[in-house]
């Protein structure tokens, strides 16, 4: 089972958004998706109880005391979390996925959480890279904006452990596209293509990493 965990402690950085829409895209290749919902604000089973019937199904997971009852014949598991996390609930969800994904917001308050968050990552030692692979992805990025480089700058100089740098995937603009499709229980790959053309593009390289086994540790 492929196993891909969302995970940013800050709130409101995009951990649902790209959640639901790396579920859904998982779901429109034919894949057996389950989206689990670890977080009590349960933004993703919200978004899943408003997605059409006639849709590519996704199940759904949520976690019972740490635990999370994944549907047999699930292909792809993909893990929302909550904000917030601390040391010994993020242990639990780092063993539970191949792969992380980290969004971070173009903003100082959360660079800096971002960089509190990922020291105390790396020095759990032996997990980045040996049991987890991890690359973050500048969300909700107004473009051509000072922060928007700083983001930018930060997040392709973050160095691994082992000197390796930190892959940083993409960066995806702030785009009411996000907003019109969660509302709609939908990814914006299910919206009309010519309207998320510049959206999708920017996805490209995060989804070919998923795709690739460079995400996925030896
Ligand atoms: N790229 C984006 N463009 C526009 N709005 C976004 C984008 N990413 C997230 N949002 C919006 O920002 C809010 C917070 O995002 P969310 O995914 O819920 O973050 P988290 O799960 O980390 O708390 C939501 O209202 C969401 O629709
Ligand atoms: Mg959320």
């Amino acid at each position: 089972m492929r196993t891909i965990l969302i995970l940013n402690p800050k709130g409101g950085s995009g951990k649902s958004t790209l959640a639901t829409n790396i579920a859904s895209y998982f779901a429109l290749k034919g894949k057996n998706v389950t989206l689990a919902d670890c977080d009590p604000q349960s933004s993703s089973i919200d978004w899943l109880a408003v997605r059409p019937e006639s849709r590519d199904t996704i199940n759904s997971s949520v976690l019972k005391k740490d635990r999370l009852d994944v549907p047999k014949g699930t292909e792809v598991l993909v893990m929302d979390t909550p904000a917030g996390i601390t040391d010994k609930r993020l242990t639990k969800f780092l063993g539970q996925a191949q792969t992380m994904v980290m969004p971070v917001i173009a903003s100082p308050i959360d660079m800096r959480a971002a960089e509190r968050f990922l020291e105390g990552l790396f020095s759990l030692k032996g997990t980045v890279n040996n049991k987890i692979k991890i690359a973050t992805v500048a969300n909700r990025v107004r473009e051509d904006t000072l922060v928007a480089a700083k983001l930018e700058h930060y997040l392709s100089h973050i160095k691994l452990p082992n000197g390796k740098k930190l892959p940083f995937m993409t960066m995806l603009r702030a785009s009411q596209n996000y907003i019109h499709a969660a509302e709609r229980g939908l990814s914006i790959f299910e919206l009309a293509p010519s309207k998320t053309y510049y959206d999708r593009e920017q996805w490209e390289p995060l989804l070919r990493w998923l795709n690739s086994s460079r995400s996925i540790p030896k």
